[in-house]
């Protein structure tokens, strides 16, 4: 552990989002293939979920996967769904002692029987846990989410006059978690690749050079002092302004 986090807490992201970007480039960078450069990554998000338990971030959402990511080569695919299987073997237990609640956004059909049991088993076995919520953005995408959204509220019956802005958010994956204060993005990209597109509307943004493996605590501390410093506004005026 390294030097505490001197944030006011009512300065500090409830919600703190991350899209682990820069596995492949970190890989290039050693001479490595793009998977040991995946296989980097997930032990740098072991480092980043105890960081944020030690900080005291009550949800962290991850993206893992997008729905886009099927377009990369087969075995690139295949790559990232056994190092997801072997994370859920190797860490789930230890997450569940430290009382981290796992859930999952995205789609699950897509993917094999057995990661799927293995994802549903990891939410029901951690489903009573509060400590950090961890919500595994895996085959995630926005646009996705808003379809499935719209499809489910129509086979619900809802009708034209009901919807509104909450309940578009309750038939979102992300229902009864609040928005994300502050989404982080490494290695360097300006765009969101259909993270959150929804949930992100307010959210603060922060997006460091540093590729995925190489994001630690104290550059995560960095990004949370920086949050602490923004004026959200919301669309409305600084309180400074009222007298
Ligand atoms: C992020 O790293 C991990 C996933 C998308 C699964 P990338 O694989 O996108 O790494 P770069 O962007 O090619 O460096
Ligand atoms: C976003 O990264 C997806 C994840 C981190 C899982 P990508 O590497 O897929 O995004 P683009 O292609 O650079 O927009
Ligand atoms: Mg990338």
């Amino acid at each position: 552990m390294g030097e505490p986090v001197q944030i006011p807490p009512e300065k500090m992201p409830q919600h703190v989002a991350m899209i682990m970007d820069g596995n492949g480039r970190w890989a290039l960078s050693r001479g490595k293939p793009r998977l040991a450069g995946h296989r980097a990554g997930t032990e740098n998000l072991r480092r980043v979920i105890r960081a944020s338990v030690e900080f005291g971030v009550k949800y962290l959402t991850i993206y893992a996967f997008s729905t886009e990511n099927w377009g990369r080569p087969p075995a690139e695919v295949k790559g990232l769904m056994h190092i997801f299987e072997n994370v859920i073997d190797k860490e789930l237990d230890e997450l569940h002692e430290e009382g981290v609640q796992l859930r999952h956004i995205g789609r699950l059909e897509k993917l094999t029987k057995k990661l799927r049991k293995k994802v549903l088993d990891a939410v029901e076995l951690t489903k009573d846990n509060n400590r950090l919520i961890l919500n595994i953005a895996f085959n995630y995408g926005g646009r996705d989410e808003i379809v499935y959204a719209i499809q489910k509220m129509l086979k619900d019956g809802i009708s034209t006059e009901e919807v509104n802005i909450e309940l578009i958010s309750q038939y979102l994956f992300t229902a009864g978690t609040p928005d994300p204060d502050l989404v982080i993005r490494t290695s360097g990209e300006l765009r969101t690749s259909n993270f959150l597109i929804w949930q992100s509307a307010y959210s603060e943004w922060y997006v460091t050079p540093t590729f995925w493996p190489d994001f630690d605590r104290e550059e995560y501390a960095k990004a949370l002092a920086i949050y602490a410093q923004r004026d959200r506004r919301f669309g409305g005026v600084s309180e400074e302004y009222y007298e």
